[in-house]
């Protein structure tokens, strides 16, 4: 019986790794630990909330005290961080408590799993951990910050994060390295494209735009809209997840994205069609600030060391999320999605 802590785990993206996790092992026991900001919802997990390997703990990943207690109580193997301040804009407006959650809050874990999985140094006093334990950190390809219209990023590819979310994400991927490489700590990171799917607060592009078209008010499109993102279905992020967290090499890095490149404003125009929705609705609004031209990724190392491949169509997964959004009024009612 493995027991993993999972971070963040009401979000987006977390809930839908906990859903996939406890559906496809049997052998596992999962603490989701996630202080329910405004972007956490615990109806995210409303299928697996009696599920016997499943357990909640409202609480705070930059709580140490919390956290240490936590180790101790379920000795866990692996911690996958998702918890995150994680929306550019919001970050643009006051960039404080994404430093505190998303810098802090990491290197506060990493601590916590140095210490819990710590056996005695080799004769050279060089750290050593017992066996099968592992620290996925989850990053972003905003790391990277912006291309220019040709080229993919590497995993080696240098961090120029542009915005202060992509700066404190960079800060604790960084962090992650350097626990790997001073302490030995068996630690991967994932960076991961713009996902898309199910469930994603409707702060972020596609679910902002498919709750207004569906309200028939104006879809605000930042500048030209001619920014480009890498689109990635949530299902197949998570897949990746899991297939770092049990394969994957410690000190490694691994992109994740879909090669699936779109331009904002095509994107748009798509969930307009599969609404049978006009364009008319589509208006102009001043550019975000040092806002990123381009994203894309080279996913080749994972696909080649660890047999990943995305599987689901943007069209056809596109179509899915409308038709969620569409058939799930209680769900964005209940949140901030009602008001826009
Ligand atoms: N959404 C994307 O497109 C994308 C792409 C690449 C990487 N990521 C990364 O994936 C992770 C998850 O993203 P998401 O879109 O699911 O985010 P989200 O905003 O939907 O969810 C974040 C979760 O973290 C929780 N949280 C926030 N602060 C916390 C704290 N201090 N302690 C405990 N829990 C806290 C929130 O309550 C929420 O449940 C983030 O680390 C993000 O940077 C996201």
């Amino acid at each position: 019986m493995k027991s993993i802590l999972v971070t963040g785990g009401a979000g987006f993206i977390g809930s839908h790794f906990i859903k996939i996790l406890l559906s496809r092992h049997d052998d596992l026991k999962l603490i989701n630990l996630d202080a329910l900001t405004y972007a956490g919802n615990p109806a995210n997990l409303k299928e697996v909330a009696h599920h016997p390997a499943y357990h909640f703990v409202e609480g705070n990943i930059a709580d140490p005290e919390l956290v240490k207690d936590l180790f101790e109580a379920h000795d866990f193997d692996y911690v996958v961080n998702f918890a995150a301040e994680s929306h550019v804009d919001r970050s643009i407006d006051d960039a404080g408590i994404f430093v505190q959650t998303n810098v802090a809050g990491t290197q506060i874990l990493l601590d916590a799993a140095r210490a819990a999985w710590s056996v005695p140094g080799d004769a050279r006093g060089v750290p050593r951990y017992r066996d099968g334990v592992g620290f996925l950190q989850i990053s972003t390809d905003e790391v990277y910050g912006t291309l220019g219209s040709r080229g993919r990023f590497k995993e080696t590819s240098p961090l120029a994060p542009n915005s202060p979310y992509a700066a404190s994400k960079a800060a604790a991927d960084m962090m992650a390295r350097a626990y790997f490489n001073t302490y030995n700590l068996p630690v991967m990171v994932t960076r991961s494209s713009n996902n898309y799917g199910p469930g994603q607060y409707p702060e972020k592009l596609i679910p902002l735009m498919i709750l207004r078209a569906l309200k028939k008010k104006s879809l605000p499109v930042y500048g030209d809209g001619q920014q480009v993102r890498d689109w990635i279905h949530v299902r197949d992020h998570c897949l990746g997840i899991e297939r770092v967290l049990f394969r994957g090499r410690p000190g490694e890095v691994y992109n994740i994205g879909a090669v699936n490149e779109r331009k904002n404003i095509e994107v748009i125009e798509l969930i307009l069609k599969i609404l049978g929705e006009e364009t008319s609705l589509i208006t102009t609004v001043q550019d975000r600030l040092g806002h990123d031209r381009r994203y894309a990724l080279d996913s080749q190392k994972i696909t080649d060391e660890l047999g990943w491949s995305p599987q689901v169509p943007f069209e056809a997964g596109l179509e899915e999320t409308v038709a969620w959004y569409e058939n799930h009024p209680d769900w964005w009612l209940a949140g901030s999605g009602g008001k826009d």
